[in-house]
């Protein structure tokens, strides 16, 4: 083997070992040692090696994880082991005699101790790892019979691709592990956005989005979504030397499978109680759904002897919460205008307190979704309330109607600025097109003003929609030439909140590169796409000369992004808005997250290199920061020219772009 791949072979290895204990760490353990940014730049590492010695790709690698392409359907997996379903308790009394039972059962009058555990709201599936390699995932199905969606499996990082070896000796050969798949709240609420972006529909809870996610023919939009999974049971504990499953848990863990850590042993049925009233009580704050509370005999001699019974097993019992929902009356349906111009039918409802919470408004989602569920005004209807997600209709009763309900259309002009209003071919979404529309303005404005943005505290929504209606605000770069004396002439502001709105306002001028961008309400570019931004143009300037294959460069920004980008910035009063931002004093500095001295510099490479591969000088450039065009723009910043350098020579000294022999790099980069 020649030298320099021996070594790649080494260093190949060891990173794949540093990510995945990384992930160990992260996912399992909870505690990670080291940024998200230094675990990126590994992983990048990683990529680059692997794409340049295609002689060590390996299917466990953790870069194995982005998705394959799309799939004609899913394949079948007979399950060798049903996956049971659990009975249901709907209160404490229930709880109590699914003990008495076991106890008549088993005829047992001593102590029984349980395992208590979240009831997860997801999507039930089931991991097969032969000799510690994840070799297929399936869906519960009907239980008996699931589809194949390993490859979409794969994607998600808290499933690892191969077991921890430490643990796994004298194990079984074959272990099916079972969990549950989810989405967080807050992954959810990302899911749901990028639905609304693209004009697709959104989902109504979590564990739908989740469904979607993981039947996904096109493994590619699976890797793009938050999704996670917690192990909680098995098909088989034959071999795996626990006898309780407490231990079972723990040994999951050593394995590098992923558990919840809300799980709990209880000694006896009163710490069960227990649990169950504390996860009631902060359900709400939790960063994912749960519907309840599992129960679970810990003794697996004393599982083994109960059996199951109607396909749930008899040891374990599902304490139900109590569901969020309710019957009600759809007063109205009105049509919102949301910051991208989206125009969602909005249902007025009869107020009803569901789960401690009054419910006076639910979405919609969208007109399709409206004519499917067949909803009217003046219709009984159910409502769901789930966690922190906005209320939404779960079905109409057709069979309580009176004849007088009334269907609702979208109109044709915005309901607040009087704009067309139209449905983009291939879209559920109907959207106001004027691009001056008030409403459109006040969403661009909060969302500027956000935490992730612009951060200027206290912009609410009502003072937002008077800075609109009275026209002080007429675009985002208004907010920083509003005067005192017109701010306190608005309705409830006082000259002290008045003065100190200005001062966070004024406060909010030295930001960073980030933060403006994500704040521009660029059609997908939030938060993770921002800083992407930032770190490879490192300047608003580089980032206004950009060029639609500059945009391509940069790591996950696709061709839909790098468009929609692209249309952004092509658009002259979007580039005018940028202008008035600058020129009102905003400072977005930038600082590459992993410094150095190229920090903000773009490099071009031409012609073969003498001492390295491109694929090593191009990891130099961007372990000092900077970062590497494979195109020539007057955004790069040099060219370096190896031996035989083609036509980018010519074209780059015809923009002037400096010229760097390979020594002159090598003195640059020294060996970073
Ligand atoms: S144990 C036979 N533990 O609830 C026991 N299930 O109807 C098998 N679920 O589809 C499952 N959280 O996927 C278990 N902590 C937990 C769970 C859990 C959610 C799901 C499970 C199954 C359904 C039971």
């Amino acid at each position: 083997m020649p030298r320099q791949a021996k070594s790649a072979a080494a260093e190949v290895r060891s990173l794949r070992e540093e990510i995945e204990r990384h992930n160990y760490l992260y996912y399992v353990l909870d505690r990670p040692e080291i940024p998200d940014s230094e675990y990126d730049a590994k992983m990048r590492r990683l990529q680059k090696l692997e794409a340049a010695h295609p002689q060590l790709a390996d299917p466990a690698s953790p870069t194995q994880r982005v998705g394959a392409a799309p799939r004609e359907g899913f394949g079948k997996v007979l399950h060798s082991v049903p996956m049971l379903s659990l009975d249901n308790a709907m209160s404490r009394e229930e709880t109590a005699e699914f003990e008495a039972r076991i106890r008549r059962f088993l005829n047992h009058t001593g102590p029984i101790a349980y395992v208590a555990e979240h009831k997860l709201d997801g999507v039930a599936v089931e991991l097969v790892y032969e000799k510690g390699l994840f070799v297929q995932g399936s869906t519960r199905g009907d239980g008996t019979t699931g589809e194949d969606v390993t490859a979409n499996l794969r994607t998600i990082r808290s499933v690892p691709l191969r077991l921890r070896a430490a643990r796994s000796r004298g194990l079984p050969e074959r272990l099916e592990i079972r969990g549950e798949v989810i989405l967080s709240k807050r992954g959810f609420a990302q899911v749901n956005a990028q639905q609304v972006e693209r004009g697709e529909p959104e989902f109504m809870n979590p564990r739908n989005a989740t469904g979607g996610s993981l039947r996904q023919l096109d493994s590619r939009v699976t890797a793009s979504r938050p999704i996670e999974m917690f192990c909680h049971s098995s098909a088989s504990l034959e071999g795996l030397h626990v006898s309780t499953h407490w231990e079972f848990l723990d040994l999951c863990r050593g394995l590098g499978l992923r558990t919840d850590r809300a799980n709990r042993r209880c000694a006896s049925l009163d710490e069960v109680f227990a649990y169950y009233e504390a996860t009631e009580a902060k359900r709400e704050e939790l960063p994912h759904e749960i519907d309840g509370v599992v129960v679970k005999v810990d003794s697996l001699e004393l599982q083994r002897r109960l059996g199951e019974r109607d396909r749930s097993p008899r040891w374990a019992i599902a304490w139900k919460f109590k569901p969020r929902q309710a019957a009600t009356r759809v007063l109205d349906i009105w049509p919102s205008v949301g910051r991208t111009g989206v125009i969602t039918p909005i249902a007025a409802l009869e107020p009803r307190n569901i789960g401690g919470v009054t419910v006076s408004n639910a979405s919609l989602h969208n007109m399709d979704e409206v004519e499917r569920k067949d909803i009217r005004i003046g219709d009984e209807v159910l409502v769901e309330r789930a966690g922190d997600v906005i209320p939404y209709v779960l079905r109409s009763f057709p069979e309580k109607r009176t004849g007088k309900e009334r269907k609702f259309h979208m109109p044709s002009a915005c309901p607040r600025c009087g704009g067309r209003v139209r449905r983009e071919p291939g879209e559920v979404y109907y959207r106001c097109l004027n691009v001056a529309c008030p409403t459109k303005l006040e969403g661009g404005i909060k969302h500027f003003a956000g935490k992730h943005a612009m951060d200027i505290d206290g912009l609410g929504d009502k003072l937002v929609h008077q800075l609109v209606e009275t026209g002080l605000v007429k675009d985002l770069a208004g907010l920083y030439h509003l005067e005192l004396d017109a701010l306190v002439d608005l309705e409830r502001m006082g000259e002290k909140s008045a003065r100190n709105l200005l001062a966070r306002i004024e406060r909010s001028k030295q930001t960073t590169l980030d933060r403006l961008l994500n704040g521009l309400s660029i059609r997908h570019v939030g938060e993770a796409t921002a800083k992407a931004l930032a770190d490879h143009f490192g300047d608003i300037e580089k980032v206004l000369a950009a060029e639609p294959d500059d945009l391509l460069e940069i790591r996950d920004v696709g061709p839909e992004v790098a468009r929609a980008i692209a249309e952004f910035f092509a658009e002259p009063r979007n580039r005018q808005q940028v202008r008035r931002l600058l020129d009102a004093g905003v400072r977005p500095a930038w600082q590459p997250r992993r410094g150095g001295k190229l920090a903000g510099k773009r490099f071009l490479f031409t012609g073969g290199l003498a001492a390295m591969s491109r694929h090593e000088a191009q990891a130099r450039v961007e372990r000092l920061g900077g970062a590497v065009a494979t195109s020539v723009s007057k955004n790069v910043d040099f060219v370096v020219a190896g031996e035989e350098a083609g036509s980018k020579l010519k074209k780059a000294r015809d923009l002037g772009i400096e010229m760097l022999s390979e020594q002159r790099f090598l003195d640059l980069v020294g060996d970073a």
